[in-house]
């Protein structure tokens, strides 16, 4: 095994060097305090391991992303969410006797708790969706006491099929209650994806046959989403399932982390900025001179990644399959237009491509999602759907370790010295 030297103050010392199966390499600095008294300080951790991880794979400088050795390419053209999401959670594509056990229990557990339902109407008909969603992932834990025992390897496979499933109501009941449309119940007849499509845009009086083309475009969106490795909600759900909560608590956080518009939120930001940009009647040259103007802080939305220095390997994808969707819906969307003269605009102007700016996930995902009918707010709440699969594996790393051990890190205090507490009457 290599080693890492440090010395400081005259001293010296070795420190593990790991290798990961793709020949990464990290200094392993876990005995660094008790032998130096020193930490590391790594704000906004860019530099920071957090963990070991057998889930995803990203080499941001050359564009690769795989999960579980699969690359994104292969499973957006071939698989289905479903089929991902079992890949992801477990570490292998499932066998037909697998899928189908896997398929059953999403069946099973489509349908909310009917008590649940009651909840929906206790929130503003305006609440943000995403607020709606980490809200009733933690009441499914009310409803279903056996969400919050012990994780055997039954109760997982049946908590995971749970979240994974009833996630999808639950956006759509989210939906529904916003458009001021009674709720739809699932029907065990469509896939996952159609469910979804069922649960969004029948009404009762009028049941919409969903649409192959629109059902095949959502599960490339799903599977795009499916993970990310160590992101802001995957570690905020892998932090806080290192406490010992249960994986709907733990995902239910996620949720919060992801809605930032710096995550999860970009894809509404996106097609704001388009929006935005069409209205005006500006032209995408004289908007990119605003974004590279420090003063006007403004940030080309749906460009940029904290991995990828080369480009997005999902942006291509799904710059791809919004020109399918649009073509096959016949929709002339001027947004997509306007979306791919920024893209020509930022790829040859030097400000963007010295800072390795490229559109990241977000960028053309929008286009798609309006293409299907999902209306802007509730874009976080399909990634976060789309997410579920990469957060439930998460959990499962650190549920599965053989020792749970808290995430804590530690800092660097900044603040005052010690000092004597001031009464009330004696403060300036
Ligand atoms: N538009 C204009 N300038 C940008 C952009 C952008 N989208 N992104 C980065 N920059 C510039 C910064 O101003 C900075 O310039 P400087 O060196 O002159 O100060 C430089 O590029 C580096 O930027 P950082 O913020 O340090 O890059 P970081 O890796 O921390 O941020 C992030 C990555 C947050 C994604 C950033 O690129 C961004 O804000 N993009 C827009 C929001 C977005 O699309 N988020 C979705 C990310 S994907 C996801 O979460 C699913």
């Amino acid at each position: 095994m290599s080693t890492a030297r440090l010395e400081y103050n005259g001293q010296s010392w070795d420190f593990p060097v790991i290798e990961g199966t793709e020949k990464e390499h990290g200094i392993d600095i876990s005995e660094l305090r008790s032998k130096t008294g020193l930490i590391t300080l790594d704000e906004g951790y860019g530099n920071t391991g957090s963990c070991q991880s057998a889930i995803t794979y990203i080499d941001g400088d050359i564009g690769i992303l795989r999960y579980r050795g699969y690359p994104i390419e292969q499973l957006a053209e071939h698989s289905t969410f479903v089929e991902t999401a079992w890949l992801v959670i477990y570490g292998q594509l499932p066998t037909e006797k697998q899928r189908q056990r896997f398929s059953d229990l999403l069946t099973k557990y489509a349908m909310i708790h009917e008590s649940m339902r009651n909840h929906f109407q206790g929130f503003p008909t305006n609440a943000p969706p995403m607020a709606i969603l980490s809200a009733m992932i933690n009441a499914i834990g009310c409803f279903t006491p056996e969400v919050l025992g012990s994780d055997n390897e039954l109760n997982f496979e049946e908590n995971a099929a749970r979240l994974l499933s009833q996630v999808r109501s639950i956006a759509a009941a989210t939906f529904k209650m916003n458009a001021g449309q009674p709720m739809m119940y699932p029907r065990p007849e469509y896939k996952y994806a159609e469910n979804f499509l069922h649960m969004m845009f029948s009404v009762p009086n009028a049941r919409i046959t969903p649409d192959p083309e629109v059902a095949r475009a959502l599960n490339q969106f799903l599977i795009l989403h499916a993970d990310h490795e160590q992101n802001c909600s995957t570690s905020t759900v892998r932090m806080v399932a290192s406490s010992g909560a249960n994986m709907y608590a733990s995902v239910s956080a996620g949720v919060s982390a992801l809605w930032g518009p710096l995550h999860g939120g970009a894809n509404v930001a996106v097609v704001e900025m388009l929006e935005d940009i069409r209205k005006s009647g500006m032209t995408p040259q004289v908007y990119m001179e605003k974004v590279k103007d420090k003063n006007s802080n403004l940030r080309l939305m749906g460009f940029g990644h904290r991995v990828y220095r080369n480009f997005d390997p999902r942006s291509r994808i799904l710059q791809k399959a919004a020109d399918i969707i649009l073509t096959k819906l016949k929709i002339n969307d001027p947004l997509l237009d306007i979306a791919r003269h920024l893209e020509d605009v930022a790829l040859s102007d030097s400000y963007f491509v010295d800072r390795k700016l490229y559109p990241n996930v977000d960028f053309y995902s929008g286009i798609i999602l309006r293409a299907i009918g999902i209306p802007l707010n509730m874009f976080t709440v399909m990634f976060a759907i789309g997410r579920m699969p990469g957060w439930i594996a998460n959990y499962k790393e650190i549920h599965d370790a053989t020792r749970l051990k808290i995430n804590r890190p530690r800092q660097i205090y900044t603040g005052e010295l010690i000092r004597d507490y001031i009464p009330r009457d004696q403060r300036m």
